[in-house]
């Protein structure tokens, strides 16, 4: 898996790599801050060093996901960003993303755009996928400004917090990240 940044993610100092058991130290820094835990229904229990670790650990070891740091200058990890439950049959796969620091400064668009270029540009796939709970305004509007088409409300489909909530399911394909960046087709 290669590095991926461009222009724009050099102005704003982050980039994306494939996250390390050493990024754990970082990671907990903020990986129980309400503000994210909030956005997660498996979030329920805090999440702990060994776990974390435990997570990243499977998460190397696996075929159908590739998890990046979002990091900073400096190499530190701010967040976290992944392409989970890839199916290459039909090309597709589901986009995660976590910005533990530095929330409203354009870092979590950036780092969203390097995940969808590394998704159609080093994977191959056809098509990205997410899913976000109804009200997270901010990811709804990142997925609208980067051409995410809405497939669906998934009504009452998460149980979090003793409640059931609405989820929002978008997805954009390769054709149409291709011709929004002025690619050749594959
Ligand atoms: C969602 C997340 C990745 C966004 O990253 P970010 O760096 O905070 O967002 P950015 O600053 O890049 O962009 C936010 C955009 O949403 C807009 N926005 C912010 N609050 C908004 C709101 N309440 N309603 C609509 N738009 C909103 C901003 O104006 C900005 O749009 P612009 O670039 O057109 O001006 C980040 O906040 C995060 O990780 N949140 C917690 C976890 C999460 O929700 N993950 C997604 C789970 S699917």
């Amino acid at each position: 898996m290669k590095d991926v940044t461009d222009d724009k993610a050099n102005e704003l100092g982050i980039r994306l790599r494939p996250i390390t058991l050493s990024d754990v130290e970082a990671i907990m820094t903020w990986i129980n801050d309400p503000e994210i835990t909030k956005n997660f229904a498996g979030f329920n229990d805090p999440i702990t060093r060994d776990s974390e670790a435990a997570f990243i650990a499977k998460m190397a070891a696996s075929q159908t996901d590739h998890l990046y740091a979002i990091v900073d200058r400096a190499d530190v990890a701010i967040g976290t960003a992944g392409i989970h439950q890839i199916y290459r049959p039909a090309g597709n796969g589901r986009l995660g993303i976590m910005l533990g620091r530095g929330r409203g400064r354009g870092w979590g668009r950036k780092a969203l755009e390097l995940l969808v270029q590394i998704a159609f540009e080093q994977l191959h796939l056809h098509k990205v996928w997410i899913v976000h709970f109804a009200d997270n305004a901010r990811m709804a509007h990142l997925c609208e400004v980067l051409g995410f088409k809405v497939e669906g409300v998934l009504r009452e489909e998460y149980f979090h917090r003793d409640r059931h909530w609405d989820m929002v399911r978008e997805s954009l394909l390769a054709h149409e990240y291709r011709a929004a960046h002025a690619l050749p087709s594959e």
